[in-house]
């Protein structure tokens, strides 16, 4: 099948909800993606913050066939070991106690949030504290629980009625967190510490100081979502080790399986035993070969590679911040955020034009490479995004 004919495929039977760019992939190695014509292209996407350890890992790879051809599936009735090893993997590398397993950040949002509720109905006997705080210019995913969450309002149309319980306070002001908190009715404040789809704007240390103040003074909990962040993305296994204090739950994805569907639910002391029997449920969740990949990936997210996250995440800012049309660079470790002269959407096209995948969000262009890709990988993409922004 060719480029002509898939395009036709697509624009007949897929629904029309992606605006693609005009090229077909067919595989890649690492951080080198090819086309159908044989091109080779730079990934600095990684299937937006994915393939954390590029595509076609030798490693994921042989773990994956290994537990497929054992394996697939078995559901959530049997015992399966892949499941239970991972999430002793992840509560030893950051003590949380339990894990719940669904398949994406969405559904990992929807668990933590389900959890919160459930926390505070157990305390309260009803469900007066059912209200969660989240963000504004924060996403959250695209269930109709996750959008409700997400504090933008272009997120807030056509899809209601919307699940109630959300109220948005200022990602710059702890002050509009106080004052919804005070309202007496939330059991939690959810917070993405790098805001991703929002144009990778991180919080600041002291916002986060003071929101956990706030949420400890006033028993809620608080849930980090690391869906996009997470799995080694900001240079710790975790973001929220660079903010110095403990969430009581974090939901991730994206990278947790190295390509594979598979979001996670990590859960603190304080929600530990608050699901219980029958309260969630996921047919896919846990599965065996998305759980196999993911061990093989979070074993090797060692300090080594964490280091190596933070150096690359510093070079780019280095050789981007104060060149030809970048008017800023933000971001941590190997998620980045520049705000360019030209529209971002035009460089990441002509990014592509000339061999270099990258992201946007929302007006920023979006750096979100597998944290494998080389220094020479990376310095020639720099050089190709640099000319790109500076045309
Ligand atoms: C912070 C954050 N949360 C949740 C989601 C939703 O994840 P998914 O698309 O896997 O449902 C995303 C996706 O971009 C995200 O960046």
């Amino acid at each position: 099948m060719d480029k002509t004919d898939i395009k036709a495929l697509d624009r007949e039977y897929v629904a029309n909800t992606y605006g693609r760019a005009d090229v077909v992939f067919v595989e890649g190695k690492g951080a080198e993606i090819t086309d159908d014509e044989g091109r080779k292209y730079i990934d600095l996407g990684a299937g937006i913050a994915v393939n954390v350890f590029g595509a076609a890992d030798p490693v994921w790879v042989a773990a994956v066939t290994a537990q497929v051809s054992k394996l697939q599936h078995m559901s959530n009735l049997y015992y399966t070991e892949p499941c239970v090893k991972l999430a002793k993997l992840l509560c030893e590398r950051t003590g949380f106690k339990k894990v719940f397993f669904g398949n994406s950040g969405a559904e990992a949002n929807e668990c933590a949030i389900k959890t919160a509720r459930k926390w505070a109905f157990d305390k309260y006997g009803d469900e007066s504290h059912s209200t969660v705080i989240t963000l504004k210019n924060s996403f959250h995913g695209r269930t109709v629980t996750t959008l409700a969450a997400t504090g933008q309002d272009a997120f807030h149309t056509k899809f209601g009625p919307f699940t109630k319980g959300f109220v948005h306070a200022s990602a710059q002001d702890a002050e509009e967190v106080r004052a919804l908190a005070d309202r007496g009715d939330c059991c939690a404040v959810m917070l993405e510490l790098i805001q991703g789809e929002g144009g990778v704007v991180p919080l600041t240390r002291e916002y986060v100081d003071e929101v956990v103040k706030i949420a400890r003074e006033r028993d809620m909990l608080i849930i980090v979502d690391e869906v996009q962040t997470g799995n080694g993305r900001t240079g710790t296994l975790y973001a929220y080790e660079q903010f110095g204090f403990m969430p009581d739950i974090v939901s991730t994805a994206k990278g947790l399986g190295g390509g594979l569907p598979l979001g996670a639910c990590l859960m603190g002391e304080r929600v530990e035993h608050t699901l219980g029997r029958g309260d969630h449920g996921s047919t896919f969740g846990g599965n065996p070969v998305s759980c196999a990949g993911a061990i093989s990936i979070l074993e090797r997210i060692d300090d080594k590679l964490l280091e190596g996250v933070r150096r690359k995440g510093e070079y780019i800012k280095r050789a981007l911040e104060g060149a030809k049309g970048v008017k800023s660079v933000t971001g941590m470790g190997l998620m980045v955020g520049i705000l360019t002269d030209r529209p971002a959407g035009e460089v990441a096209k002509a990014a592509l034009e000339k061999g270099v995948i990258v992201l946007t969000a929302h007006e920023k262009v979006r750096l979100v490479p597998p944290l494998t890709i080389t220094d020479e990988q990376l310095e020639k993409a720099v050089e190709i995004l640099k000319e790109v922004i500076g045309e």
